[in-house]
């Protein structure tokens, strides 16, 4: 298969010194990549900033910004046939980025954000892709619920949900502990490395494919 797959966090600057993040280390989606890669599937690897190498064998696009992503894959979708998402994009930017470093004043800030655009909820729609769709939720209460309703409303073959305030897996960490979420059941798998978990989660990406297909 064509994968394509989205990881890390997005970078929404505020002024020439600053941004707005989040706290993905990127290691799901890269272990992702390298586990189809490893399964012998062709991966474009769309990113945000990470501290991680390309996994080998791998197609890399960076990016920085949530617009930035939301184009790549736009660009790219259309010769896929199975894209996963496991960036964790800004879901705001700043309305305006000052040009000039913003200045200490009074005791309050106000930033004016505005929405970034949901690359995962454009890909059915607007984008007309028709292939394999994975999307991941983290979570911090009401996992599945909160995950099924995500598989909905975008349009997902499958999503990957995992709880982000449970201690010592998911962010940043080397394990997770995930609950697969399909249109009609859920899975929950056992918490293990993030490296053994993806070809697990490839495998049955696999299995969505080629039940599609047939
Ligand atoms: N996603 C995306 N583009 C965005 C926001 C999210 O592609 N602008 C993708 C993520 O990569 C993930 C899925 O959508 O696969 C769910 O992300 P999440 O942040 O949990 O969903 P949101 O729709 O942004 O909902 P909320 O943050 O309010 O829970
Ligand atoms: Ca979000």
């Amino acid at each position: 298969m064509r994968v394509l797959v989205t990881a890390g966090p997005t970078r929404e600057a505020l002024d020439p010194v600053r941004y707005l993040t989040n706290r993905s280390s990127g290691k799901m989606g890269y272990a992702m990549a390298a586990a189809f890669a490893e399964a012998g599937h062709r991966v474009l690897l769309i990113s945000g900033p990470t501290q991680l190498d390309v996994p080998d064998g791998v197609d890399f696009l960076p990016i920085e910004t949530a617009q930035e992503m939301y184009e790549a894959v736009q660009r790219h979708i259309g010769r896929m046939d199975a894209a996963v998402f496991a960036a964790a994009v800004a879901d705001y930017r700043a309305a305006t980025v000052s040009e000039q470093k913003i200045k200490k004043a009074g005791e309050i800030l106000t930033l004016e954000l505005v929405k970034t655009p949901d690359t995962l909820g454009s890909v059915r729609g607007e984008f007309g892709f028709t292939g394999t769709l994975v999307g991941f939720a983290a979570e911090t209460q009401n996992l599945e619920v909160n995950a099924r309703e995500k598989l909905k409303r975008k349009g997902c073959d499958l999503v990957i949900a995992n709880d982000v305030s449970k201690p010592g897996i998911g962010f940043d960490s080397d394990r997770n502990e995930v609950l697969m979420v399909f249109p009609e059941h859920t899975e929950a798998l056992p918490e293990d490395e993030k490296h053994h978990l993806a070809p697990r989660l490839v495998r049955e990406i696999e299995t969505i494919a080629a039940a599609r297909q047939s």
